[in-house]
C-alpha cells in the first residue's frame, strides 16, 4: 500500500498521492436534487446521437435522429430566431455597424427603426461586455414596468423589478431567502416542473405536494391546499411560499381568474409568499391568461386591509413564448407587497452575481416592447411571430389527436404552454410483465414506456415520474415543439407494438 502511496522521494519527507474528491465529501444536497428534463432517459438520448453521428452508415438503430421532445427548447429543433431580436443584437454585439449605418448594404440589413432601436439600448446600456446596475438597467427596468401596467391595467415600480439570468435564477434568490431551515415548506403543484424540487432539495428545505386535478383539466383545489396546510403546520414546518405555474408546464392548463383569487386567499390567510410563474404567458391557445399581479391589484383595491400583507413575486422569461430565445437567459421577476428589507437581501444575492446576462437584459425590452404597426420592422415581426404561434397551435392539436385515438391512453387538451402530459393507463392485472420489468430494473412502469420508446423510435420525452403525479397513475411528458408528422406517426407505431406485447 505505502509502496504505491510513494510518488517522489526527497531527503526531506515523503510526499504522498492525496485521495480524489468522492460523492461523499460532496454538499449532499447537489447529490439530492434530481432534474428529469435532463436526466437519465436525455443523457441516453445524447449518447444515441453521437453514436449516429459517428457511425452515419452503420449505426445499426431502427431510427436516423432522435426527436429531443424531453424539453421546451424551441431553437434546438427547427423554429428559427425572430429578424427583430437578431438584427438590434447584431448592433449591440459589433455597434461599429452604427457607423456605417449610411452605407447601402447596412440600409438592406437593418431598417430604420432598428437602428434606432439598437441606439437608444447602446445609450441605456452602454457596453453589453459591461456588468450592468445589479438589478439590470434601469431604462430596461422602466419599459418592463411599462409592459406590466399596460398588461395588468395597474401600476408597476421599476425599482421592484429584477433583471435576472432566465426566469431560473429568480426562482434560484427565492427559495434561498426562504429556506430558513429544514421546517421550511414550500407548496409545489403536482404535476410540477422540476426546477422546483431540485431548488428545494438543494436548499435542504421541505416540498408540500398539492395535486392538480386531472379530471378537471389540471384544476387547483384550495380546500385541498388549506387542509395540507393545515396539517403540515401541525408538523411543526413553517410555510414559506406557494407556488403558481400559469400557463402550466407540464399540464398545459390556463388557471381561471377565480382560481388565482383563490390562492391569493390562501396566502393572505397564512402570511405565505406567492411565486407565479408565468413564463408561458405568451402561450395561449385557448381561453385567456390574466397575471396573478392583476388579480392580486383588483383584490387589493377593493379590500385593502385584507390583502396588504400578501407578497408576490412574478417571474417572466425570454425562453417561451415565440421568442424561444432560451440560451440567451433573459428574464424578470417583479416584486409586489416585499418590504424593503427582504428586497435588499434579494438585491444583495443579484449583486455577488454581478448581473444577469446583459444582451438577455437587451432581449427582454425587445419582447416586451416590440416594434409598433407603422413602423419599418412591423410587418416582418407580425409574419414571423403569427407563424411560429399558428405553427405550435397546429403541432399541439395534431400531436393531441395522435394521444387520444391510442388504446389506454387518455390526455387533456392544452389550453397553452409547450407540453402535453398524458395519462398511461397501464395497471398490474392488465400489464403484468411490464410491471414485473419495471420492478425488476426499479424504475417505474412509465419510464420503462419511456426509455422503450427512445430505443425503438429515437423520440425521447420524459417519464411523469420526474413531474411528480398522483401515487399509482402513470404519465408523460413531452413538448408539442418537434416539426413534422413523420415522428409522431413512429410514436402511433411503436405505442401499438407496446399494447400488443404487454397487454393482456
Ligand atoms: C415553468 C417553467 N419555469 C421556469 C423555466 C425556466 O426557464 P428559463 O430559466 O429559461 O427562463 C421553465 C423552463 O422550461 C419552465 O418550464
Amino acid at each position: 500500500m505505502l509502496r504505491h502511496s510513494v510518488r517522489r522521494f526527497t531527503t526531506t519527507r515523503l510526499h504522498f498521492i492525496a485521495n480524489k474528491l468522492k460523492t461523499s465529501d460532496l454538499n449532499q444536497q447537489t447529490l439530492e436534487a434530481k432534474y428529469a428534463v435532463r436526466g437519465h432517459i436525455p443523457i441516453k438520448a445524447d449518447e444515441l446521437s453521437q453514436h449516429i453521428l459517428e457511425n452515419p452508415d452503420d449505426h445499426g438503430l431502427p431510427f436516423e435522429s432522435i426527436i429531443s421532445a424531453n424539453i421546451g427548447n424551441p431553437q434546438q429543433l427547427d423554429q428559427k430566431p425572430l429578424s427583430w431580436y437578431r438584427q438590434v443584437l447584431s448592433i449591440l454585439q459589433y455597434p461599429h455597424i452604427l457607423d456605417l449605418a449610411s452605407s447601402k448594404g447596412v440600409k438592406e440589413l437593418f431598417p430604420q427603426d432598428i437602428i434606432k432601436r439598437a441606439s437608444t439600448l447602446l445609450k441605456d446600456v452602454g457596453s453589453i461586455g459591461a456588468y450592468s446596475h445589479s438589478q439590470g438597467t434601469p431604462a430596461i427596468r422602466k419599459s418592463v414596468a411599462k409592459f406590466i401596467s399596460d398588461r395588468d391595467g395597474y401600476p408597476a415600480d421599476h425599482n421592484k423589478i429584477f433583471l435576472t439570468s432566465g426566469a431560473s435564477a429568480a426562482v434560484s434568490y427565492l427559495l434561498q431567502i426562504l429556506s430558513r431551515d429544514e421546517n421550511s415548506g414550500f407548496l409545489i403543484p403536482i404535476p410540477q416542473y422540476p426546477l422546483y424540487t431540485a431548488s428545494i432539495a438543494l436548499n435542504k428545505a421541505k416540498p408540500i405536494c398539492y395535486y392538480l386535478k386531472e379530471e378537471t383539466n389540471w384544476s387547483t383545489d384550495p380546500v385541498a391546499i388549506r387542509k395540507s396546510i393545515e396539517e403540515e403546520k401541525a408538523k411543526g414546518i413553517d410555510i414559506k411560499a406557494l407556488v403558481v405555474i400559469n400557463p402550466g408546464n407540464p399540464t398545459g392548463a390556463i388557471l381561471e381568474e377565480s382560481d388565482i383569487a383563490d390562492l391569493i386567499d390562501i396566502a393572505a390567510d397564512h402570511g405565505m409568499v406567492l411565486i407565479a410563474d408565468e413564463v408561458y404567458q405568451e402561450n395561449v391557445f385557448t381561453g385567456k391568461f390574466v397575471s396573478m399581479k392583476k388579480v392580486l391589484s383588483s383584490l387589493l383595491e377593493k379590500d385593502p386591509k385584507r390583502y396588504s400583507n400578501v407578497q408576490l413575486a412574478s417571474l417572466h422569461s425570454t425562453s417561451k413564448g415565440v421568442s424561444g430565445e432560451c440560451g440567451q437567459r433573459g428574464g424578470y421577476m417583479e416584486l409586489i407587497g416585499f418590504s424593503s428589507e427582504v428586497q435588499d437581501v434579494i438585491f444583495k444575492l443579484a449583486s455577488i452575481n454581478l448581473c444577469s446576462v446583459v444582451s438577455g437584459q437587451a432581449l427582454m425590452e425587445l419582447m416586451i416592447n416590440p416594434p409598433k404597426e407603422g413602423e419599418p420592422s412591423f410587418a416582418l415581426y407580425k409574419k414571423e411571430t403569427d407563424t411560429i404561434h399558428d405553427d405550435l397551435q397546429s403541432r399541439a392539436d395534431a400531436l393531441y389527436d395522435a394521444f387520444v385515438a391510442m388504446d389506454d391512453i387518455t390526455c387533456n387538451k392544452p389550453a397553452g404552454a409547450m407540453y402535453l402530459f398524458p395519462r398511461l393507463h397501464f395497471s398490474p392485472e392488465q400489464y403484468p410483465e411490464l410491471f414485473t420489468e419495471s420492478e425488476e430494473a426499479g424504475i417505474p412502469p412509465d419510464d420503462v414506456y419511456c426509455i422503450k420508446l427512445l430505443e425503438k423510435t429515437g423520440i425521447c420525452c420524459v417519464p411523469g415520474s420526474g413531474f411528480g403525479q398522483v401515487p399509482g397513475t402513470y404519465h408523460l411528458r413531452t413538448t408539442f415543439l418537434p416539426p413534422g408528422k413523420e415522428w409522431v406517426a413512429r410514436w402511433e407505431k411503436f405505442h401499438q407494438e407496446f399494447v400488443k406485447h404487454y397487454k393482456k
